[in-house]
């Protein structure tokens, strides 16, 4: 299959404005996934991966070979759009067999291909129905049949799950990255929804403004957010910000909505300071403890496993997690209204930029 490497791709628009620079490597059979907001650019750059965007600057390398030059249909890339570009008025066999049928390949050939994918994806009762008359899960399967009828070195994908409800978009989630797997096909996947990122990536790419902000496993992307757009586009952890007004033996003491909170690392006193802090390793009591801050308790919301506790801290909203039972109990029958809470010092990420 092939290695992809984006060096300094860029697209600068007529207005000004523009996508890019972008670094990214993709490795072999590797699944990355291209995650920001509407907007960040995530269409744009697998278009200028795909070669369907005219003008693009900077070097685009399959296995080495710079292809920013090379016509799209030579690229060896399945792709399935935005917005699902089937064919209404013919048949899923016809669908998926327009790319062999464009490249001539023999009838027989083709056929063995789209029973072959047809059977991969669970639609092989469907090989005689027109488009118009399966369900958009079953167009979504057939658009990755079509996809991957010509034995795509790179596959594209862009948010093909985006129009199916949360079930379905699950189990497609999983058999997408079983197909994935098994072809060991090189995939560059886009998408909108942290949640999806997570559950299918090897690696993700978080986009902002038309540049790459953080590349790393959906667990190194958890745990260290890189900078506060990050920390707040994954929702993994609680922001805060302050100003540090002690330092001593690597310890910071930062003032934040007129509490004291002290952390870990280093820093210039009375400069500005942002942090992170994930549900987990919020500490809270109904009691007081010295050095804890209060907040007003805003919501308790029972999950899995645990409960999500909603704070108002000031202005500042703080999640936290619990598993303790019989505190939440006691919260609920106390009609507790202000709550005190603590980070847990060395859980404390500090974000830069
Ligand atoms: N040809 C163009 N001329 C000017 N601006 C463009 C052009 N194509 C895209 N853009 C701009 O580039 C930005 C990124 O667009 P893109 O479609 O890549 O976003 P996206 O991350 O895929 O968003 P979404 O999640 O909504 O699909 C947008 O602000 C868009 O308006
Ligand atoms: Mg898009």
């Amino acid at each position: 299959m092939v290695k992809v490497e984006l060096k300094g791709l860029i697209r600068e628009f007529d207005d000004g404005s523009k996508i890019g620079p972008i670094d990214l490597q993709v490795q072999d059979g590797e699944l990355l996934t291209l995650l920001g907001p509407s907007g960040s650019g995530k269409t744009t750059t697998l278009r200028m991966v795909a070669g369907f965007i005219e003008d693009v600057g900077g070097s685009l390398l399959f296995n080495g070979r710079n292809m920013v030059n090379v016509e799209p249909r030579e690229r060896k890339i399945g792709m399935v759009f935005q917005s699902v570009a089937l064919f209404p008025n013919m048949t899923v066999f016809e669908n998926i067999s327009f790319g062999p049928d464009m490249v001539g390949w023999s009838r027989e050939k083709t056929i063995d291909r789209v029973e072959e994918l047809a059977d991969l994806l669970g639609i092989h009762h469907l090989l005689l129905r027109r488009i118009s008359e399966v369900s958009g899960g079953e167009a979504q399967r057939v658009a990755l049949a079509r996809a991957l009828a010509t034995n795509p070195e790179l596959l594209l994908l862009d948010e093909p799950l985006s129009a199916l409800d949360l079930q379905l978009r699950e189990r497609l989630q999983t058999e997408i990255r079983r197909i994935q797997r098994k072809l060991k096909i090189t995939t560059i996947y886009v998408t909108h929804s942290q949640d999806e990122a997570f559950a299918i990536s090897d690696r993700v790419a978080i986009l902002d403004n038309g540049l790459v902000v953080q590349v790393g496993t959906p667990e190194q992307l958890y745990d260290s957010p890189a900078n506060e757009f990050v920390a707040r586009f994954l929702g993994s952890g609680n922001v805060v910000s302050g100003r540090i007004t002690d330092i001593s033996e690597g310890r910071l003491l930062v003032e934040a909505n007129n509490n004291l909170f002290e952390i870990p690392g280093d820093g210039e006193i009375n400069s500005q300071i942002t942090f992170s802090v994930k549900p987990e390793d919020v500490l809270i009591s109904d009691g007081t403890s010295s050095g804890w801050a209060e907040a007003e308790l805003v919501a308790i919301t029972p999950q899995v496993g645990s409960f999500k506790i909603t704070l108002d801290f000031n202005g500042t909203p703080i999640i936290a997690l619990t598993y303790d039972e019989e505190l939440v109990k006691r919260m609920r029958v106390n009609g507790e209204k202000t709550i005190t809470f603590a980070f847990k010092p060395e859980s404390i990420i500090i974000l830069r930029g």
